[in-house]
């Protein structure tokens, strides 16, 4: 048997500092059906995420919520990992960065560069955001002297500090992002990039005397080090970077960095550098997600537009959110969110389009044929036009889903959904069944429908897991669902005859739009 390709890939990991809304969601959304589509191919996918502990901010507020910092973090992870079980994420291991495993990392790392020379003691005078946990220069600030990333004000801070030789690697992450087209994306934030690392990389201030909230730095545990080096060797610990080299030879490089756009600069410039003076080679790709934003705004706490994942699931169920994010918003542009679209798309591709396909199939082959798919024989021209666009849809996801264009992808599903519906307006079961002579054509009618399901039920699980075993489930699919892989609808006629058909199950329910209205305080 042939080794499976590997394919390493990882979220950002999230600040516990306030409750995760839909927009993180987002971001995990599109890794999970990235990693979902990876393991239908055949892949040996390993998809992280976790959380990102340390640092001051953290500190702050569990000192104004009157608990330790360990204690505060606990509590809002326990909520993280609920929300992403509560999502259907797949991902193979979680990261704490209070971890012990991750702590020896982050100091080992820590030693290594030491050692070679690239870390040395300085004294650091400098502008601290704290919200975003990032330095800044003069020259860097927004026209009113504050973060040019979240526009709030930075603090004046001088202290003995321990600096990595940034400035040494600039040539070297310019040449390597000139020379690997792919490695950032979507392009206009490589050229962003680019400009920025034009401008000349300063040292990097990597360790903290003003608190203690961190992993303290080996050779002077006074300091605490720095969240962001801290942060990005995350994605090193869990893959055994430190105790299973074999594992590590696997998986590393990383295939895939999915982040959002505001922290890609961290992942293309400083993540490089530290990975270069580890003598590691870089990820394969880091991708910068646009944002989700509520009538045109970001969501912040401050703001009041956050918008709670779990009181969507709640009300309309995983699925459905997945759906919506991931079919909605382009991927590398800013999307907006809004409960009207959503319900909207609920109602027309989910409750209607996909509902009514497995609805009809079912119930007209539990009417006509006691439930029973029987063999078919021959073929008609719109059943022969059925298959070509069954393997075109097949087709068109292996090639977009590789290039992560995940709405483009949904949409063409879609398409086939409608094309499926069509098909029984154009050759009408229910006329067939009334006609003796036409026992054959509509058994073809019949196991053509079910063969369309069994495809589309394949094409969307990397985005509706839940919904894609209910279809087949319904169908009665000898096949354990969690086993299929793409070569499964790579040709027509997986059903097998003779198969009886599960009991018809409404997908989604129909969200009235009046009801909605009427309940709105
Ligand atoms: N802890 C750092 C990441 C360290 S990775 C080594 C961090 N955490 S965060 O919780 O602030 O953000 C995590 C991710 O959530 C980022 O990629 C960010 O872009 C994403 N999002 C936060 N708000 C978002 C939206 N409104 N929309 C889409 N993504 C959003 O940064």
């Amino acid at each position: 048997m042939t080794e499976k390709k590997p394919f390493y890939i990882t979220t950002p990991i999230y600040y516990p500092s306030a409750k995760l809304h839909i927009g993180h969601a987002y971001c995990t959304t599109i890794a999970d059906s990235i990693a979902r589509f990876h393991r239908l191919i055949g892949e040996d996918v390993f998809f992280l995420t976790g959380s990102d502990e340390h640092g001051q901010k953290i500190q702050q507020k569990a000192e104004e919520a009157g608990v330790t910092p360990i204690e505060y973090v606990d509590k809002i992870v326990a909520g993280f990992q609920n929300l992403w079980k509560r999502l259907n994420i797949s991902n193979d291991d979680f990261i704490r960065t209070t971890q012990k495993r991750h702590e020896r990392v982050v100091q080992e790392i820590f030693n290594r560069i030491y050692a070679k020379g690239d870390i040395y003691k300085g004294s650091y005078k400098g502008l601290y955001c704290t919200p975003c946990e990032s330095y800044w220069t003069e020259h860097q600030l927004d026209e009113n002297g504050c973060c040019p990333d979240c526009h709030r004000p930075v603090q004046e801070v001088s202290e003995e500090a321990y600096f990595f030789k940034m400035s040494k690697y600039a040539d070297r992450v310019l040449q390597y992002i000139e020379d690997h087209p792919d490695f950032i994306q979507p392009v206009s934030r490589r050229n962003e990039m680019i400009n920025f690392i034009k401008q000349g990389l300063d040292d990097l201030c990597i360790s903290r005397t003003s608190f203690d909230w961190g992993i303290p730095v080996p050779i002077d545990p006074k300091h605490v080090i720095y969240v962001w080096f801290d942060a990005l060797t995350n994605y090193l610990t869990p893959i055994g970077f430190l105790d299973n080299p074999e594992k590590f030879q696997k998986y590393w490089p990383a295939d895939l960095h999915l982040v959002g756009k505001e922290i890609v600069r961290f992942h293309t410039i400083i993540w490089p550098c530290i990975l270069m003076a580890l003598d590691l080679p870089l990820p394969k790709k880091v991708y910068g997600h646009g944002w989700l934003i509520v009538d045109g705004d970001k969501m912040s706490k401050s703001k009041g537009n956050v918008v709670d994942p779990n009181g969507l699931i709640d009300e309309f169920g995983a699925d459905a959110i997945r759906y919506f994010l991931l079919r909605e918003i382009n991927l590398g542009q800013d999307g907006n969110f809004s409960r009207d679209a959503l319900i909207q798309r609920i109602n027309s591709d989910l409750a209607n389009d996909l509902g009514n396909l497995l609805h009809r199939t079912l119930n007209m082959t539990i009417k006509f044929q006691d439930g029973v798919l029987l063999a078919p024989e021959g073929e008609s021209e719109v059943d022969k036009s059925l298959k070509v666009d069954a393997k075109e849809t097949v087709d068109f996801f292996k090639k977009n889903m590789q290039d992560m264009q995940l709405s483009a992808t949904i949409k063409k599903v879609w398409a086939f959904i409608s094309r499926a519906n069509k098909y029984i307006d154009e050759t009408t079961p229910w006329a067939l069944a009334k006609d003796p002579a036409k026992k054959q054509e509509l058994a073809n009618v019949m196991y053509n429908l079910a063969e369309s399901l069994r495809v589309i039920s394949v094409l969307i699980s990397p985005f509706m897991p839940v919904t894609a075993g209910r279809i087949w489930k319904q169908l009665n699919l000898p096949q354990a669902f969690k086993d299929v892989q793409i070569e499964d609808i790579e040709s027509w006629g997986g059903v097998p005859a003779g198969l009886k058909v599960g009991e018809p199950e409404q997908l989604f329910p129909r969200i009235e739009v009046e009801k909605e209205e009427a309940e709105k305080p």
